[in-house]
């Protein structure tokens, strides 16, 4: 078998790929000679090829969530669960069209140096001030990766991030607690966790949202949502999931350009906004995303039945040299591609800038890390 081999010859297969130091060959070999294949031992079927990629994720039977489990079982039944059943990411049809046909141009308008502006400010904020260019710790390159650019969405949106340090650190915590939650690895711990930081992040919300910036976004896609008859709480709901979309993805694209900075110490010769943007191309921090089907139906060229779970290996049609465009797979394609793409890689360079700033040395960095554990996130995590 086919699959037994690959696995044997090379010991990854597309789930652990995504913590493997070098999984590109694997991908590359199984777009080019197995671009759709069922993956028996994992009950998955695997689409590696950018053709396969694009087919699922235009299939209208192909959903974000399975028809039987809207929320996830650990988070059903919980803040956590409420919030993440309103997310654009998680619905398709009625619930995410609307929605998501406000939040693309809203965060597409978005000025990526407004953002970096934005970006620096906050930065400065974050900064405890007591190191001064001494070399930061692995451990405070690790908060910043996290932090940073979730406080930063927080500013260009106009929420009330940028009054304090305390408030801006408390966010970005709750943030990341919450997008801990969603990972089919988190424990019962996490879970609770993340129910928490749910409760938490609607109640600052809600607050927060009377004293919005009158010129930043939201007071617009608040007046636009209640005109095309979106509840209130979907509203609130999605723009919690914009910061916490922004957490770990753009963590991961900020630590790949480090690792990447600190193996080809060429690249530091290179603007990083072009840097940046190779990462995102060749080694992805989103390596896939799931598809569930809805109805028995013909993929690719085989039978699916309701109920079966497609692996979309965008980090293989990404990497694999197939694609007739350039397109980064990493930010997906089609109903739900990413409406963040352009303010993630200017998030992503302000953070490296403004980690770099600060005496982060991306050499030391890419000497000591492990991935941090995960079935679709490629994340380091520096030691
Ligand atoms: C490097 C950083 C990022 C990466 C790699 C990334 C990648 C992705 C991918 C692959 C999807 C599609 C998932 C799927 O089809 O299953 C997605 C969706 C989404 N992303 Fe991003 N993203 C990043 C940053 C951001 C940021 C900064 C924002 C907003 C501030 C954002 C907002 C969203 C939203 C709202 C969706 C859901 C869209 C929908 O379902 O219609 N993302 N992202």
């Amino acid at each position: 078998m086919p699959e037994t081999i690959t696995a044997t010859v090379t010991g990854i297969d597309p789930l652990s790929a995504v913590m493997h130091p070098d999984p590109y060959p694997y991908y590359r070999e199984l777009a080019a000679t197995r671009p759709f294949f069922r993956e028996q031992r994992l009950g998955l079927w695997i689409a590696a090829g950018p053709s396969e990629v694009a087919a699922v994720l235009a299939h209208p039977d192909c959903r974000v969530r399975p028809a039987t489990q809207p929320v996830p079982a650990a988070l059903a039944g919980t803040a956590a669960g409420d919030l993440f059943g309103r997310l654009v990411r998680m619905n398709d049809g009625a619930a995410h069209a609307p929605l998501k046909a406000l939040l693309m141009p809203m965060l597409a308008a978005v000025d990526p140096g407004v953002a970096a502006q934005h970006a620096a400010a906050m930065a400065q904020m974050m900064d405890p001030g007591e190191h001064a260019h001494a070399a930061m710790t692995a451990a405070s390159v690790n908060r910043w990766l996290f932090a940073l650019p979730v406080v930063t969405v927080a500013a260009v949106l106009g929420l009330p991030v940028t009054r304090d340090r305390g408030t801006a650190v408390e966010v970005a915590q709750q943030v990341a607690a919450f997008a801990a939650a969603q990972s089919p690895l988190a424990d019962a711990d996490t879970a609770r966790g993340g129910a928490g930081a749910a409760r938490w992040l609607g109640t600052w919300l809600d607050a927060s949202l009377s004293s919005v910036a009158a010129d930043g976004p939201l007071p617009a896609l608040q007046r636009a949502a209640l005109a095309a008859g979106i509840e209130a709480q979907a509203v609130a709901a999605n723009i919690i999931g914009l910061l916490v979309q922004a957490c770990e993805a753009t963590a991961g694209l900020a630590g790949n350009t480090l690792l990447r900075l600190g193996r080809n110490p060429s690249a530091g010769g290179m603007p990083l906004q072009g840097v940046v943007a190779r990462v995102a191309q060749d080694d992805p921090p989103v390596q896939n995303t799931r598809r569930f089907l809805a109805a028995d139906t013909g993929l690719c060229g085989h039978a699916v039945k309701a109920g079966d779970t497609v692996l979309v290996l965008l980090a293989a049609a990404s990497t694999s040299g197939l694609a007739d465009d350039a397109r980064a797979w990493t930010f997906g394609h089609g109903r739900h591609a990413c409406p963040g793409d352009r303010l993630a890689q200017a998030l992503a360079v302000a953070t490296v800038s403004a980690l770099c700033a600060r005496g982060a040395e991306p050499a030391a960095l890419a000497r000591a890390f492990r991935y941090r554990p995960s079935l679709n996130a490629r994340i380091p995590h520096f030691l």
